[in-house]
């Protein structure tokens, strides 16, 4: 078998074989395939598909290109949660807290930011000293002692999505449903979840734009977790605006800490109490989700859940001065504030323009490897629906670099839209 004619055949929209996918992953995690070869033929998965039997085939060759966790020994049902990618996205970081302070141990593995969206392990790095790079062991050790772990893929599990996420992030191959839908159910498989909720992004600033396209892959990924023996539920989430109000790694940390003690944004809040009760219901610690929203309710009230977040950051080699003293995170040198143009109902706040103009701020990465800066991103000060008058501070724009900012004000700008009438408020979920 050659890499070369499993490129064409995939190019010429032919269906691979299951050896022919396997084959594919294993020379691509060994390092035989190179790159350019396993982009060009993302490029062909993009553009022509795959059945769900070849996504399928995918998401297994994938979860088992490296260990495959088993958490029986350290808990009883590991419960794990994914989003499929947004843009204000901090949900995992008030979640999880809310999860394990409720009683349920939950450890989980993020990703770095891709294309115009963030991702979890870039914003956890905002704390100075936080370490995304556990190794199993120090995985299966912490959940146990202190019930939340929140790291990145270690090397020996699903290595073959670790260096292909990366690949496509800077090769215009991110939205592709068999793409993300293995991506994702390759890593929750390898990390031994045996309940995961998924939350599937839909809108604007999402990887699938329409109801369809996000059930297509929330449907799939269903299927594929439960092939593998695993309880999945999948949420299909608004993404048209930013969730919340903040935009950018540190300024999402600092969001999340407010959330986790009681303030934040209403609908970034509510997010992350139906995300968690889902979470709840599925460990079995809850009986229904009303009462798991309770619970999670609870902890924030209490403080419990600040508490594990404080804990997390501490197990994982985290500076907790900066959680508890959120000002001492990273902060941009130039903060502008950018006032509504006119007066009437905002009618939209794009949030594919405003994660792309983030990018360009320096929060996600143009190419493979490229650092970011955690200072920068927007706080978007207004939720469509809301009336805003003229001269009213709109958003505000957090950057590093002054050769960029009249292009990203125009940015800014341009993702907003304002309507003479009353706009209906975006729904926080549609199914
Ligand atoms: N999240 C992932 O882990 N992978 C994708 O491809 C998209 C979102």
């Amino acid at each position: 078998m050659r890499a070369i004619d499993i490129i064409v055949a995939k190019r010429d929209g032919r269906e691979l074989t299951r050896e022919e996918i396997e084959f594919f992953i294993r020379g691509f995690t060994l390092g035989e395939i190179p790159d350019y070869q396993a982009a060009a033929w993302a490029m062909a998965v993009l553009l022509n598909g795959m059945t769900p039997r070849e996504t399928t085939d995918l998401t297994l060759a994938m979860a088992h290109s490296g260990a495959v966790l088993d958490l029986s020994d350290v808990v009883d049902i590991a419960v794990d949660k994914h989003s499929s990618g947004g843009v204000g996205d901090k949900t995992t970081l008030v979640v999880l807290p809310l999860v394990a302070a409720c009683g349920l141990p939950v450890g989980k593995m993020s990703g770095r930011g891709l294309g115009f969206s963030g991702g979890t392990l870039d914003k956890m790095e905002s704390i100075p000293g936080y370490r995304c790079d556990l190794t199993t062991d120090e995985f299966k050790r912490q959940l146990k002692k202190v019930g939340i772990v929140l790291t990145g893929q270690s090397l020996d599990l699903a290595p073959a999505d670790g260096k292909l996420y990366a690949l496509r992030d800077v090769t215009g191959t991110v939205q592709s449903v068999p793409l993300i839908a293995s991506s994702i159910m390759s890593k929750k498989i390898a990390g031994g979840a045996h309940a995961i909720v998924l939350d599937v992004k839909v809108g604007l600033g999402a990887f699938m734009q329409t109801l369809d396209e996000a059930r297509t892959l929330a449907g799939l990924m269903v299927d594929i977790g439960n092939l593998a023996g695993r309880k999945v539920v999948a949420l299909l989430s608004d993404m048209n605006q930013p969730l919340g109000h903040a935009v950018g790694n540190a300024l999402e940390v600092r969001e999340a800490i407010d959330t986790l003690h009681g303030g934040g944004p209403a609908d970034f809040r509510e997010h992350c109490l139906q995300v968690a009760a889902h979470m709840l219901v599925q460990g079995r610690c809850c009986p229904d989700l009303e009462s798991a929203r309770y619970a999670a309710e609870a902890t924030i009230a209490s403080g419990a859940a600040f508490e594990k977040f404080r804990a997390l950051v501490r197990a994982q080699g985290g500076d907790v001065s900066y959680v508890d003293d959120p000002d001492r995170l990273p902060r941009a040198s130039i903060i502008e504030v950018i006032p509504a143009l006119r007066s009437g109902w905002l009618a939209e706040v794009n949030a594919r323009t405003i994660g792309e103009a983030a990018v360009s701020l320096g929060a996600g990465r143009a190419k493979k490897g490229d650092p970011i800066d955690h200072a920068v991103g927007f706080v978007i000060h207004k939720k469509v629906g809301e009336r805003v008058e003229q001269g009213e501070p709109l958003l505000t724009i957090h950057a590093n670099d002054r050769g960029k900012q009249a292009e990203i004000r125009r940015m800014a700008q341009s993702a907003v839209e304002f309507s003479e009438s009353p706009v209906r408020p975006l729904p926080l979920f549609y199914e």
